[in-house]
């Protein structure tokens, strides 16, 4: 099976990539490769490798920017998952596309199911719900792979940020009233693996699949974990305060949902086994940090 993996140098893409090169033909596609907000570009990159499976890990993930560049966020949360899903219908591929939590509102007393009612509360949320809307128009067999709270060991996420101060010995105030699913894309890439592999891209339609680490925790409590792991592990020199603080207090541009746990029964229902818990994901990405 030949697969074409966009976003291949983001935080999913680059767990994605070792993992389906041992097993597939994979052809990796950078924006130095090709500028996916170029309409010819995108057209004749899926027309010269004919893929069997299109896996699109790339999007507009700055969520705050995403307030100020809605046109940026429309062409790659939007319709750029359209032409994807309109090219693999026309061409019998099946299609991997990766949604969000924040298509929810944040208002939920358990954890959101993939049938649950969406209601965005952000530019970025909105433009990625467009984005599974544009997919399920098409008769393209497509999984869309909703996730949350996306981390890893490199630069320009959450985990990072915390343990680049951490290191430097300064004190941390972490959002304490919004509630969600760490997920290491270590995890996520195993997991988008196993449904491939399961045969579980479904022929013909769209499937949405909630698949985030278990867990729910807060910004803070996952932030006083990630400290006292890394310290422990020696990632980092010494362990730091945290204070928890109200989203009040952390002004941000984009609302984002106070309540964010992804329902992932269905996940574990379908490869026979539920996703890592989010400490042993987060102890795992922490390993690799050492080691590498
Ligand atoms: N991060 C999260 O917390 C989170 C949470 C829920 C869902 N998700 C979803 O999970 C998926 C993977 O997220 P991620 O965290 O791995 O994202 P990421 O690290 O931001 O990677 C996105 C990739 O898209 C590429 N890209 C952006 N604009 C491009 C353009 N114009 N042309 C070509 N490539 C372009 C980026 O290229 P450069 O490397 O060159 O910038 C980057 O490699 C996304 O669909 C995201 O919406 C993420």
């Amino acid at each position: 099976m030949r697969i074409l993996l966009t976003g291949a140098n983001g935080q999913l893409g680059q767990h994605l990539t070792p993992l389906l090169a041992a097993r597939y033909e994979l052809i990796t596609s950078t924006r130095a490769q090709c500028d996916l907000t170029d309409t010819d570009s995108v057209s004749s990159m899926l027309d010269s490798h004919q893929p069997d499976l299109v896996v699109n890990a790339a999007a507009m993930t700055a969520v705050d920017a995403a307030e100020d560049e809605t046109d940026l966020a429309d062409q790659l949360n939007h319709q750029l998952p359209d032409r994807l899903a309109r090219w693999c219908s026309e061409h019998d591929a099946g299609l991997i596309h990766y949604s969000t939590d924040y298509v929810f509102s944040g208002q939920n007393h358990r954890a959101w199911q993939e049938s649950d009612p969406t209601d965005p509360q952000s530019t970025y949320g909105h433009s990625k719900l467009l984005g599974e809307q544009a997919i399920a128009k098409y008769e393209v067999g497509a999984l869309i792979i909703r996730t949350a709270w996306v981390y890893s060991a490199l630069p320009g996420n959450f985990l990072s940020a915390i343990l680049g101060r951490a290191q430097e010995g300064m004190p941390l105030k972490v959002v304490d009233d919004q509630v969600g699913s760490p997920t290491w894309a270590g995890s996520l890439a195993q997991a988008s693996q196993r449904l491939i592999e399961g045969g579980h891209v479904p022929v013909g339609r769209t499937e949405v699949l909630h698949v985030a680490n278990e867990g729910a925790v807060s910004w803070y409590v996952f932030a006083k974990k990630a400290v006292e792991l890394a310290s422990q592990m020696g990632v980092i020199d010494a362990p730091v305060p945290i204070e928890p603080v109200g989203s009040d207090q952390w002004p941000q541009k984009a609302k984002r949902p106070a309540w964010s746990v992804l329902d992932c029964s269905r996940y574990a229902t379908l490869v026979g086994e539920p996703m890592p818990d989010y400490e042993q994901a987060l102890v795992e990405c922490l390993s690799q940090w050492s080691s590498g």
